[in-house]
């Protein structure tokens, strides 16, 4: 049976002090929500202390947005894994395409980022998808492909989550047709030794189309940015009918 994972990921966005107010507004709405739905927070790293701590016992899971492969050392600006784990963070974004095109992310240094994730008994959350000039070229398919091979190289499959995010659908309100969206997801779970491993979706998922993007059956979760952000609407795309 695949997990649903639904998950947030919050990039750049908010303080401790919002993020106090975020729980107020979001977790009420919990008690309607299915058991067998992961729900997961990507905060940036400032705010997981106060997560954990106010989460504790809830069944709200947390998540880094990433994870150097070193155990420590002269790396100004990275996180190294027990570091999360020790204050209860158990999922972690590896390869999201902003890492990739703003901080020199390569496939290499993806899977350097995955293997010492699953070392430390976090969970990785690795990101793939296209351009939307590959897209345009028809070049979709071979990239992700490409993207699998590479990132999942010595990577374990039972311990994994994909997301597929079309580069050119996040934040840009241009949300992927939910069908083409399950048709990319099963190319990806045909490339996978595990069939099993929970593929989600992102790239502008909002409480109108969340419905009809986990309606498709290879589709397990989304992982959702600005929609997020604010708790009524994040509350929504969780409790999905
Ligand atoms: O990691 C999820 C994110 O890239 C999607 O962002 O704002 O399009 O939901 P957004």
């Amino acid at each position: 049976m695949r997990k649903i994972v639904i998950a947030g990921n919050w990039k750049m966005f908010k303080t401790q002090a919002e993020t106090q107010d975020f729980l107020r507004g979001f977790l009420p709405h919990l008690d309607e929500t299915p058991e067998e739905r992961e729900v997961l927070l990507c905060p940036p790293f400032t705010d997981l202390n106060i997560l954990s701590q106010s989460l504790h016992g809830s069944r709200v899971q947390l998540g880094a947005q990433n994870v150097h492969w070193e155990d420590s050392g002269a790396y100004t600006g990275e996180i190294a894994a027990q570091m999360l784990t020790e204050i209860g963070v158990r999922y972690v974004i590896v390869g999201h395409s902003e890492r990739r095109q703003f901080f020199g992310e390569t496939d290499e240094t993806v899977n350097l980022r995955l293997k010492a994730a699953q070392k430390h008994g976090l969970t990785p959350v690795l990101c793939v998808g296209e351009t939307k000039q590959q897209r345009d070229a028809g070049q979709t398919e071979s990239l992700i492909t490409t993207q699998l091979d590479k990132d999942l190289v010595n990577v374990d499959q039972d311990n994994l989550v994909i997301a597929y995010e079309p580069i050119w659908a996040i934040g840009t309100g241009d949300t992927c047709e939910a069908k083409e969206a399950n048709r990319v997801i099963g190319l990806i779970r045909s490339q996978l030794k595990n069939t099993n491993v929970s593929i989600q979706y992102g790239g502008s998922v909002k409480p109108n189309n969340i419905d009809e993007i986990m309606a498709q059956p290879e589709i397990d979760g989304v992982l959702v940015g600005g929609a997020s952000l604010e708790p009524e609407s994040f509350a929504r795309i969780v409790n999905y009918q």
